[in-house]
């Protein structure tokens, strides 16, 4: 779309099948960016490419699971394939499936580790070596206020979380002053998506439902306008971290 701020700009966004990568996914499109959709649903990717092609943008679906390098790997392999470059990855894709410590559930600590760590950081290997080529590029990590501190039930969420937020502060401090790589960690308060739905502690899912359905959250699009303000600024503004918390969140 000429005269749009991302014309030209090709942004990976990673768990754009719902929430807040769908939402981004629409954004950065609408915003002139050719985007390279990803998550594991395809039939929710193609029906999101339909949609932003729809609207006049340009989509590329691409089933990943992010927990695979391989996966990852073709992901980027046929990004360039169709596109040449990867200016933007937006890495979105996360779990939260939250119980208390005490109950050892411990096959969910290694999922949020291998989705939320593991395949961040899968992602931002797959897409370095063309923008350190490039001396351009921006790597934005989809953190959380839980990566500023801990709560009842979040424990391991909460420590994946700190480690986007130690990624996203190293990346900047190895990749921004010489290579131009701009890094942005965005950390959203409660937002309303799907991720609550796959808590498996029916406690914490059903006291995190009564308080919310008093109150408003984030909607996906609210964070996924941060997103876009972050990508669309000149190359020498590096947005480091955007924290944002819905009105009625005080803690
Ligand atoms: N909702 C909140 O309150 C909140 C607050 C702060 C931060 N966040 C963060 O925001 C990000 C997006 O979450 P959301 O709230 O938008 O929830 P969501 O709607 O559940 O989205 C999560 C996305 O991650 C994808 N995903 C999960 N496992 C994957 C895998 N192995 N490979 C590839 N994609 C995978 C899912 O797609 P498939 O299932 O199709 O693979 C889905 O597209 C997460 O990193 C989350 O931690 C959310």
């Amino acid at each position: 779309m000429p005269g749009t701020p991302l014309q030209d700009r090709v942004a990976l966004i990673t768990g754009a099948s719902s929430g807040i990568g769908e939402a981004a996914a629409i954004q950065l499109a609408a915003g002139g960016a050719s985007v390279v959709i990803a998550a594991r649903r395809a039939n929710r990717l193609e029906a999101l490419r339909r949609r932003i092609e729809a609207d006049g943008g340009t989509a590329l679906a691409v089933p990943t699971d992010v927990t695979s390098r391989a996966s990852v790997d073709t992901l980027a392999r046929q990004t360039l394939e169709r596109f040449d470059r990867i200016d933007m990855l937006i890495n979105n894709a996360g779990v939260m499936p939250l119980s208390p410590i005490a109950t050892r559930d411990v096959e969910a600590w290694d999922r949020m580790l291998d989705v939320n760590v593991r395949g961040l950081l899968y992602c931002i290997a797959a897409v370095l070596p063309g923008m350190l080529e490039r001396r351009d590029g921006h790597i934005v990590n989809v953190g959380s206020l839980a990566g500023r501190r801990p709560f009842p039930g979040g424990t391991v969420y909460s420590a994946t979380k700190f480690a986007v937020r130690a990624i996203s502060a190293g990346l900047r401090l190895e990749l921004s002053p010489e290579d131009h790589i701009r890094v942005t960690d965005i950390e959203p308060g409660v937002v309303a998506t799907e991720l609550t739905g796959h808590i498996p502690d029916e406690s914490i899912r059903d006291q995190f439902h009564a308080t919310w359905s008093e109150r408003t959250p984030l909607a996906p699009d609210d964070v996924a306008r941060a997103i876009l303000f972050a990508v669309s600024q000149p190359w020498h503004v590096n947005v480091n971290e955007i924290l944002i918390r819905p009105t009625e969140q005080g803690t």
